[in-house]
């Protein structure tokens, strides 16, 4: 075990498996990650089962307009599929679009996801932060929000439902922001990379308001719902024909490989697998909620995706700490110190299995909620 990794600066992205095995010296494959927010069953059986019949395809190019991945996307998402432009990744389009729209001023939650900054500094745009309050439950106020909207903004991204904070803004309430940024001529991307694990009923997708406001384009991704980050397969859904064209222009071709947008075409399809993980999510979501509420020395803000953020009250420990004790345990969680607007007193992390989301609540409270 490495002497002194208490006293190391470094933070994970739920990534970073390599450098903790590095660091703490514990083999990649015996680390959960809490904290990459990737759906606990793995890829989809449908893939696994077919994906080797298809390896030739890697002999050939594959489609550069991707028919009929977007196709199958379009089917999967409830759009059409002129409607859907294919990336490397979710990662890929927020750079584009990104690119495209060529921001002087975004507009962005805090916290939330820090990549949008990034590829917006390096447009030349500067960024600015609606912060979400803790006081409200990190709950956006839908009325506060557009009395902040002006004509000098030109882009705003929203994470729905957002990372870290596992909140959700509903599409009715979506609709209201949209009108907003209409009149102030703001472009909205709204990051759906965890809608899918929300529950349907609670209408929380922008997709169908792709087809009513042309300012609008919503991101997706299978990395996380599809448990394949490896894979690099990501999709936008926009109604703007205009933005669609300019992607195009400035997208490499063949960004997907054969293979990717074969897997694609495989586990959009796979309904049991689809079922199954939305069945999972669901239960564990309201079952780790539950418990967490019961605990004295932690406040938990309700969660709308697959994970959750957790406030530490307690003086006796914080992020840095619970870190260290989790993967020493071999259990990856998030310490959110380095999101805007959070500390470390903070920590997130997703549902797993329910044995090892009991194992890791078991030895979170045998540290939180100990007496002192
Ligand atoms: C909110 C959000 N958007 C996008 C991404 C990147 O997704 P992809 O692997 O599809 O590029 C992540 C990854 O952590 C994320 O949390």
């Amino acid at each position: 075990m490495a002497k002194g990794a208490l006293r190391h600066k470094d933070h994970f992205h739920g990534s970073d498996l390599e450098l903790i095995e590095e660091i703490y010296h514990i083999r990649k494959e015996d680390i959960t990650s809490f904290s990459a927010n990737i759906n606990p069953l793995g890829v989809s059986g449908n893939l696994k089962a077919s994906i080797s019949e298809h390896i030739d395809a890697i002999q050939t190019y594959p489609d550069r307009d991707y028919r009929q991945l977007r196709q199958v996307i379009a089917d999967y998402a409830g759009t059409r599929p002129d409607n859907v432009i294919v990336g490397n990744g979710s990662t890929e389009l927020i750079s584009l679009i990104i690119q495209t729209c060529s921001p002087k001023k975004a507009l962005i939650l805090g916290p939330s996801y820090s990549e949008y900054e990034r590829e917006v500094s390096l447009k030349g745009g500067s960024t600015i932060y609606y912060r979400l309050k803790e006081e409200k439950d990190f709950q956006m106020d839908i009325a506060d929000f557009c009395a902040h909207l002006n004509d000098n903004l030109d882009l705003l991204v929203l994470c729905n439902p957002n990372n870290p904070t596992s909140t959700a803004i509903s599409r009715r309430e979506m609709r209201t922001i949209l009108d907003a940024c209409l009149e102030h001529g703001i472009f909205v991307m709204v990051d759906e990379t965890y809608v899918e694990f929300t529950d349907p009923e609670e209408k929380i997708s922008s997709v169908p308001l792709t087809n009513d406001y042309t300012n609008l384009a919503v991101l997706r991704g299978t990395s996380k719902f599809f448990a394949a980050p490896g894979l690099r397969l990501g999709y936008a859904i926009t109604g703007n024909a205009d933005l669609i064209r300019q992607i195009h222009t400035l997208q490499n071709p063949w960004t997907i490989s054969s293979l990717a947008e074969i897997a694609g075409r495989l586990m959009f399809r796979d309904t049991a697998y689809i079922q199954e993980t939305r069945e999972l999510i669901k239960s564990e979501r309201a079952r780790v909620y539950n418990i967490l509420k019961t605990w004295k020395n932690v406040k938990v803000y309700e969660p709308k995706a697959n994970f959750i953020l957790v406030r530490i009250l307690t003086e006796k420990t914080d992020a840095d700490e619970l870190f260290d004790l989790c993967i020493r345990s071999g259990m990856m969680i998030r310490n959110c110190s380095t999101f805007p607007f959070l500390s470390s007193k903070y920590i997130r992390f997703c549902f797993m299995s329910p044995e090892d989301n009991n194992r890791l609540l078991a030895l979170l409270e045998s540290r939180l909620e100990s007496a002192e």
